[in-house]
């Protein structure tokens, strides 16, 4: 169903809207007409969003939030509730990345990354999901990463992190479909933002393989956010919004063995940095 017929009241609440893939959903909203609430640590990007909302004829509403913290997300739901009286849809979007072999990720990466990966969903979904039950209405999204399915090497903690919010939107879906609240999760492949900025990596090879990916990928944070609204109206919920995102899920889910047996034997022999841009010019994934 159309978006503006499901939720005609139009509110929603995006996290880390200040930049790359929250900032094209709140444009793609604004463009719809929506009331927008912006979640974000950085204030100065949050009145950027907001003002290129209200030019898109959308209404911005910024909330300082650092999704770290479980009172933030108490407070945005406070905040909404008190301006808007309701909410209809909430995106659990903010993320950071990182990268490095598995025994020299230093610890307290690990528990930074799985704060602001994994615990921010949790947080966002504790706070939001007991009043979107009472009115047995609501729609959460919570975006992680094709990384959290194709599991590549010197990724693990970024991986682990994504595929724990796979794992607890999978429940959610399950769980809350008694209350009438649809869920999503998001698992995009590369796409250009601002990602790179609070990149974690203890090691330079890895910090330039990941700017290839992220610098020269041809899918845009537009194009990943109109995949992603067209998906919640279809009430889609594994929203994997790139075809070699699909392939990769795919032959996972259905050759698991050949899957590692192929990644194995390109790691292994050191396809991966030797042959990357090409390999990607092929696969039609950098331009
Ligand atoms: N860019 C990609 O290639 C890609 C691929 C797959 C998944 N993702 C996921 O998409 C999501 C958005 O990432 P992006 O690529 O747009 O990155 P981005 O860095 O451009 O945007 C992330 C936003 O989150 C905000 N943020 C960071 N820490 C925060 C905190 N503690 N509290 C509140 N806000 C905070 C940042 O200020 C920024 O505005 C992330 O979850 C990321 O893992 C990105």
């Amino acid at each position: 169903m159309e978006l503006n017929r499901k939720f005609p009241e139009k509110r929603v609440v995006i996290t880390g809207a200040g930049s790359g893939l929250g900032r094209a959903l709140a444009l793609e909203f604004a463009k719809r007409k929506w009331n927008i609430a912006i979640a974000e640590i950085n204030d100065t990007r949050a009145k950027e969003t907001a003002e290129m909302v209200e030019k898109e004829g959308g209404k911005a509403l910024t909330i300082h939030c650092d999704v770290t913290t479980p009172a933030d997300l108490d407070n945005v739901l406070k905040k909404v509730l008190e301006e808007w009286q309701g909410v209809d849809i909430l995106i659990n979007n903010a993320g950071v990345a990182s990268a490095g072999w598995f025994e020299k990720i230093p610890l307290e990466k690990w528990d930074w990354i799985i704060g602001l990966n994994t615990n921010s969903i949790i947080h966002g979904c504790r706070s939001f999901i007991p009043y979107f039950k009472e009115r047995k209405a609501g729609y959460i999204v919570n975006v992680a990463s094709n990384a959290g399915i194709a599991s590549l090497p010197e990724m693990a903690s970024y991986n682990a992190t994504k595929a724990a919010a796979i794992s607890l939107t999978e429940t959610l879906r399950i769980e809350l479909a008694a209350s009438n609240i649809g869920v999503s999760v998001v698992c995009p492949t590369f796409f250009k933002t601002n990602l790179m900025d609070q990149f974690s990596s203890p090691d330079e090879r890895q910090r330039k393989l990941a700017d290839t990916f992220f610098g020269n990928a041809k899918t845009t944070s537009e194009k990943v956010a109109r995949h992603t609204i067209q998906s919640i109206e279809k009430n889609r919920f594994y929203i994997i919004t790139q075809k070699d995102g699909r392939n990769i899920w795919r032959m996972k889910r259905f050759a698991p063995e050949l899957y590692f047996k192929i990644f194995g034997i390109v790691y292994k022999t050191g396809f991966f940095d030797r042959h990357l841009v090409r390999l990607l010019k092929v696969l039609n994934i950098v331009g």
